[in-house]
């Protein structure tokens, strides 16, 4: 048996032939002196590692406040112009900000088992922590015992969080401290808020109610997330500055999408250049139709759209599109949607951050045996399109009284006005505007 010695000697000495038959065949192959091999060999890398993206990575579009939907003010950056504009702008009568009803915290996979997270919306400051058997769960974030925030270094065990600062335990479900290390008596008041929360559909919701009524409706599961059988294409992630309500209201305005999503999506999103001549040759042509469900669903608001492309006077077919779009309460809408290139789903969430901030994020999920580039192009053909209507929502006053006239479209906003009123209470919150705080 060699020594240790010997093994490594031995072991070097295998290394440093391998290197020097290396160096020989470098010295003795012309091509590899010289400098654009090495070029050709990055791009070839850089080309391949870009298809594969394309190929098989899902989308994950994040756009700011300031990104979208803002004209620029000479002489000031797009942040500084989104702050001038939340500041300066007309607001309006506007309702109550945070309506009842479930709202997306996060996305299931942005938390871990174990993972605490710290969500600030709806007027609300959280800690959302998975617990270690996978359940999600939503507590107030703020310790009752002297105030830390629980989502900062907070830890959990079993279902239970426990605070950074002294270690008190409380439980996910309830709220109740079951634990203070140095007492052995936990008072009944030791508590601290919890949400109802579930998850579905790749979602951790959040029941809100003004009044502190359970859950009276549930977002419901959509079988071919469920089973597996449609896959992530990926996500889209927007801010809007607007009230919450004007954003499921444009389902029911029909006659906007003739006017804001007709040009081409090449002529991007910007309302003032997108009618250029240029993409003039083709247009989206748009049907729809908006209706309420009824009892026990009152809930939900169905647009039914039919979408088409037309290029030089001619259907392109191929695109046809048939969605159905259910808005379930004031924070979700499942858009599915069929055509001969792609079946699947669009989930859209919208929660409030601050009373006039909505974060809107966008998944989708389409058949196993769609490529992941055309599942990725319908993701972002309705990111555009969404990022047309965020130009109005952020230049915009809501009208409390708005001046529709006698036609069934016009209608139609009117019904969706009330329709809408069920997710507002006598405690929902209202704005108390301060201009000081609207700083992005
Ligand atoms: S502040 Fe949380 S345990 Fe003391
Ligand atoms: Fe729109």
């Amino acid at each position: 048996m060699p020594s240790v010695l010997e093994t490594s000697a031995l072991e070097f000495e295998r290394f440093y032939s391998f290197i020097n038959s290396t160096k020989e065949f470098v010295v003795n192959t012309p091509e590899l002196q010289s400098w654009t091999t090495y070029v050709y060999v990055s791009v070839a890398v850089m080309v391949l590692w870009k298809l594969y993206c394309l190929l098989f990575v899902p989308l994950n579009r994040v756009r700011k406040l300031s990104d979208v939907g803002y004209l620029t003010d000479p002489g000031f950056s797009k942040r500084e112009t989104a702050n001038n504009v939340r500041k300066r702008r007309k607001i309006g009568d506007i309702p109550p900000v945070y309506p009842n009803g479930w709202f997306g915290l996060c996305e299931s996979f942005q938390i871990e088992k174990k993972d605490v997270k710290y969500i600030e919306v709806l007027g609300l400051n959280l800690a959302v922590f998975r617990g270690e058997n996978g359940e999600a769960f939503a507590v107030d974030a703020y310790c009752p015992h002297m105030g830390a925030n629980m989502a900062a270094g907070g830890r959990v065990e079993g279902s239970e969080l426990v605070c950074p600062f002294h270690a008190w335990k409380f439980r996910g479900d309830d709220g109740v401290c079951s634990h203070i290390p140095y007492c052995e008596k936990v008072p009944s008041v030791a508590k601290v808020k919890s949400w109802p929360v579930m998850e579905v559909n790749g979602w951790i919701y959040l029941w809100f109610h003004a009044e502190g009524i359970d859950p009276s409706w549930f977002p419901y599961t959509i079988e071919g997330i469920a089973d597996g059988s449609w896959k992530y294409g990926g996500r889209t992630e927007h801010y809007v500055n607007s009230h919450i309500e004007e954003i499921p209201q444009n389902g029911a305005d029909v006659v906007h999408l003739e006017h804001v999503h007709s040009p081409l999506l090449g002529a991007g999103v910007d309302l003032r250049y997108m009618w250029s001549k240029f993409w003039g040759f083709g247009h989206h042509v748009w049907n729809a139709q908006w209706s309420a469900e009824s009892s026990p669903n009152e809930h939900i608001g169905v647009m039914k759209l039919g979408h088409s492309i037309k290029c030089f006077g001619d259907n392109l077919s191929i695109i046809d599109m048939e969605v159905i779009a259910k808005q379930i309460g004031p924070g979700i809408v499942y858009m599915e949607f069929s055509s001969a290139l792609c079946t699947g789903v669009y989930i859209q969430s919208l929660t409030p951050v601050e009373p006039m901030l909505q974060k809107m994020v966008h998944n989708i999920y389409v058949n196993w045996t769609v490529p992941m580039c055309i599942a990725k192009f319908y993701l972002l053909a309705e990111a555009i399109q969404v990022e047309r209507d965020i130009m109005i929502w952020n230049n915009k006053k809501y009208e409390s009284k708005p001046l529709l006239v006698k036609s069934a479209e016009d209608g139609l906003v009117a019904r969706h006005r009330r329709w809408y009123q069920q997710f507002y209470s006598e405690n929902s919150p209202k704005f108390t505007f301060q201009k000081n705080d609207l700083e992005w």
